[in-house]
């Protein structure tokens, strides 16, 4: 190949794979939007007595789920394996043994096939999510990155050019979810909990505090999470129902102010939501109604696109594969890797 040809085309089909938590995901998707199969394995119920994932559990569920579920997504795609034009593997941030089952199924897998291995940062996927389901979305963007792990307001300029504009200074705002939820025994995973439980509940009984509000674009989190306890300890007679939606109205109050609040700092043509807690019903509904009161192209991905999977990590590797080739072979899995900012 010469330098000046693209490596990836429209024909071009990437296995994608997703390790970094506790989903263990292949995709097939040909050239960088065109979904052929989807399979997310989730190990949800293995985590759930713990109260959360537990690191060591999750790799070894990876080593015994990963090839099933790479078999299945060349089945879904009717493709066989030497059909593969690219294998991309999620190589951080995450959990670091979860991590290497995928990263290094991936390059076994390229070097078998004899085809190029992409490392794929997993925040870049999450933003990539939003691209595969609406390829017309007008750059620049800004996406609110929400997720376990992960508050972050970022402004999409172009392909793989991004600026950090704000991130969470203590917990991530699903993070909150899941010790909210568990301090009121809703179990785990706790967003998905608290959104169902919410929906019964008054989200004006309680005034929890907006933190940081009207302070830049950071985010914090812990001490809502701290008001949440002590307002349970001191009123025993809250209904967990009010509890639950007093504190999603917090959360989903201050990400909506802050997103749009950036979209019209950094001139956005757009606004997109993605990550676990892009899931949330509420968190929908008002970022949606900013994006039309303020006049932005809003787009949220459905439910399954915001969550752990590898439709976007095949999309965000075919992308990466494009601009820069393929990745060298070692490329190791990187637990705290950020996203790659311009200038
Ligand atoms: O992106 P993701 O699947 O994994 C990470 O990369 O972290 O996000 C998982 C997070 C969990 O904290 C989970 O509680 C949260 O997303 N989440 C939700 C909802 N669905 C998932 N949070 C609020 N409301 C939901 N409906
Ligand atoms: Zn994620």
């Amino acid at each position: 190949m010469t330098p000046t040809e693209p490596h990836a085309d429209a024909t071009t089909r990437v296995l994608g794979i997703e390790t970094s938590c506790d989903e263990t995901a292949a995709a097939v998707v040909t050239g960088g939007n065109d979904v052929r199969s989807s399979v997310v394995s989730s190990q949800v119920d293995i985590h759930a007595r713990y109260g959360g994932v537990v690191p060591e559990i999750a790799s070894r569920a990876h080593v015994d789920l990963l090839t099933p579920v790479i078999a299945q997504a060349l089945v879904e795609a009717g493709m066989a394996d030497g059909e593969v034009d690219a294998v991309a593997a999620t190589n951080g941030p995450g959990l670091v043994g979860s991590l290497l089952v995928g990263v290094s199924t991936a390059k076994a897998l390229a070097l078998v096939w004899g085809v190029p291995f992409v490392a794929v940062n997993h925040l870049e996927a999450h933003l990539y999510a939003t691209l595969l389901e609406d390829p017309s979305l007008e750059l620049p963007a800004l996406v609110l990155l929400v997720s376990g792990g992960h508050t972050l307001l970022i402004a999409m300029e172009d392909h793989g050019r991004y600026r950090l504009l704000g991130s969470t200074v203590d917990d991530a705002a699903g993070e909150a979810f899941d010790k909210v939820a568990r301090y009121l025994g809703l179990g785990y995973p706790g967003g998905p909990a608290i959104d169902r439980v919410a929906l019964d509940g008054d989200p004006t009984a309680i005034a929890f505090p907006r933190a940081m509000r009207g302070d830049g674009f950071d985010f914090s989190f812990s001490g809502l999470k701290t008001s949440v306890i002590n307002h349970v300890r001191k009123h025993p007679e809250a209904t967990t129902a009010d509890v639950a939606a007093s504190f999603q109205e917090a959360v989903v109050d201050t990400l909506v102010d802050k997103a749009r609040r950036a979209a019209r700092e950094m001139g956005a043509r757009s606004m997109c939501l993605g990550g676990g807690v892009a899931a949330n019903s509420v968190l929908r509904e008002r970022f949606l109604s900013a994006c039309v009161e303020d006049g932005f192209h809003g787009f949220l991905p459905s439910r399954a696109m915001c969550t752990d999977n590898a439709a976007m990590v095949a999309a965000a590797g075919w992308w990466r594969l494009r601009a820069d080739g393929p990745s060298p072979l070692d490329t190791g899995a990187d637990p705290n890797l950020r996203l790659p900012l311009a200038g």
